[in-house]
């Protein structure tokens, strides 16, 4: 994690693999551009590009124009950035990269479709280019999906470390790069009065929600055969559950604060087939509208089967077996096309006992909430009670809200400089370890096993609305209701 004096990043070459598509366009250059803005990058930084598709330095560059940042510090990664085009399978493509390199720092990105990660990763360890020698590092950052399930997952880090050690292994999950998913461990361990009342003695339950606007869009073809379960829940919301249970760490090094990330995770309950059932629910979303703009049914998409089963929403019902979690539920949800773009984490804490209040005209005392809200609008509020003015005792709630953007200039940013950051300085702190992948995975694959037996059946749901109605049901059964999604969004 960068800290209070920055200095830039060591002078090495990044290799992306899959150069040509989305992420190196939309993401990677720009925030390498960003970082060269904030005086983070090298002078002697240089990029090199390989795809399968002919083409040379100049065309390369005259994709990504379109899509950096208009600035000096464009132009000049511009020149520092080449083409190699090349099959990702053969050995050719391997030796000229090595010509290439010569001695340098070097990380190799895969931004390729996952059926190339092991196979990369083997070609580059047989061509020696994983061999740090002289001091210099040798990196390789492996994007998502790390594997389909469990036991997929498992065979990709045996893969993959039968070649390279762990200490060289970067997998990105793009959460981590969200400035309020770091800021959980700063507000939880920087705060005296918040980790005293952090367990089941004060808090009831915990939800979290990544809630998206969009539907699938252009993107059938992969998610047909992903869904939103293996989409978004053994990586994205796996790390947020981590991060806002996990215990103190004993420092902020990164091995400390993964360990610690790990055991939190194992510690989640696998569900049972009976649970499958009653504590998680699946939907798909129909034609309808999302804030006035129509919106194909998901079986309309492009590249999804007439007749397919996968889901655009879940929801589970999940509870972590520690001390400090014994008995609080851990409410979950992700889906596309609801009513408004949502990420975030709600904490809700016990009622106060309503004895003191009895004798007052107070019906009712809301609990309060603590909201770490992710996107769109980063920030955290307390929803808190307090005495409306005048004779009488009428408590009223009240937030005690703080917004990123009204504190800090808050620069546009793409969620990929500080991953790109770190993994150049070797810090892994952000980055997932095999056994945290390997741990997410394990909480879902209950899932995906009574799925693929047929169990749990797939609720249909209105594009625009918070899901379908069975979620409601899921948490209304324990008493209790889901955060209204959209509530940070004004
Ligand atoms: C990706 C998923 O990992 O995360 C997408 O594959 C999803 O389906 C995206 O839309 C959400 O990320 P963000 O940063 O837009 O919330």
């Amino acid at each position: 994690m960068t800290g209070a004096s920055v200095p830039p990043a060591p002078a090495a070459t990044i290799v992306i693999f899959g150069a040509t598509g989305d992420l190196m366009r939309r993401l990677l250059i720009p925030a390498l551009t960003n970082l060269c803005f904030d005086g983070l990058l090298s002078e002697d930084l240089r990029v090199i590009g390989v795809a399968l598709r002919e083409g040379d330095d100049e065309s390369l560059r005259a994709t990504l124009d379109e899509f950096a940042p208009q600035t000096q510090c464009w132009q000049r990664l511009r020149q520092r950035t080449s083409y190699l085009s090349g099959d990702f399978t053969g050995e050719c493509v391997y030796r000229q990269l090595e010509q290439r390199l010569g001695d340098c720092d070097a990380a190799f990105y895969l931004a390729t479709p996952p059926q190339f990660f092991g196979v990369i990763v083997d070609r580059l360890a047989d061509a020696g280019l994983m061999d740090e020698r002289d001091g210099h590092f040798r990196r390789v950052v492996i994007e998502k999906p790390f594997g389909h399930d469990l036991e997929s997952a498992r065979a990709l880090n045996r893969r993959i470390l039968a070649r390279v050690r762990e200490s060289q292994v970067y997998r990105i999950d793009h959460f981590l790069g969200k400035e309020t998913v770091q800021n959980i461990l700063v507000a939880r361990f920087g705060n005296a009065w918040l980790e005293a009342v952090w367990n089941h003695r004060y808090i009831d339950h915990v939800q979290i929600s990544a809630a998206e606007a969009i539907g699938v869009g252009t993107r059938g073809a992969f998610y047909d055969s992903t869904g939103a379960l293996r989409d978004m829940v053994p990586n994205h919301l796996m790390q947020l559950l981590s991060m806002i249970a996990m215990e103190p760490p004993y420092s902020f090094e990164a091995e400390v604060i993964r360990d610690e990330k790990a055991k939190l995770l194992r510690a989640v309950r696998h569900i049972t087939p009976q649970e499958a059932r009653s504590d998680a629910v699946r939907g798909q979303y129909a034609a309808g509208e999302v804030d006035g703009q129509g919106i194909p049914a998901y079986l309309e998409t492009p590249h999804v089967q007439p007749d397919s089963a996968t889901e655009t929403y879940v929801a589970l019902k999940l509870m972590v077996d520690t001390w400090r979690w014994t008995g609080v539920p851990f409410y979950l949800r992700t889906g596309k096309a609801l009513a408004a773009r949502d990420t975030e984490i709600v904490v809700t804490f016990n009622p106060v006992p309503y004895a003191t209040f009895r004798e007052a005209p107070v019906a009712h005392l809301p609990a309060n909430q603590l909201v770490f809200q992710i996107q769109p609008n980063e920030g955290i509020d307390l929803d808190f009670l307090v005495k409306r003015p005048g004779p009488q005792v009428e408590a009223v709630p009240v937030a005690l809200d703080f917004a990123y953007a009204d504190k800090f200039t808050v620069a546009h940013r793409t969620g990929y400089e500080t991953l790109l950051y770190d993994m150049m300085m070797g810090d892994q702190t952000l980055f997932q370890r095999a056994d945290q992948i390997e741990a997410g995975w394990a909480v879902v694959q209950p899932l995906l096993d009574a799925w693929a037996n047929g169990d749990g059946v797939l609720e249909e749901y209105a594009p625009g609305t918070s899901g379908p109605g069975a979620a409601e049901a899921l948490i209304a059964r324990d008493g209790r209701q889901w955060h209204k999604l959209g509530r940070g969004s004004s």
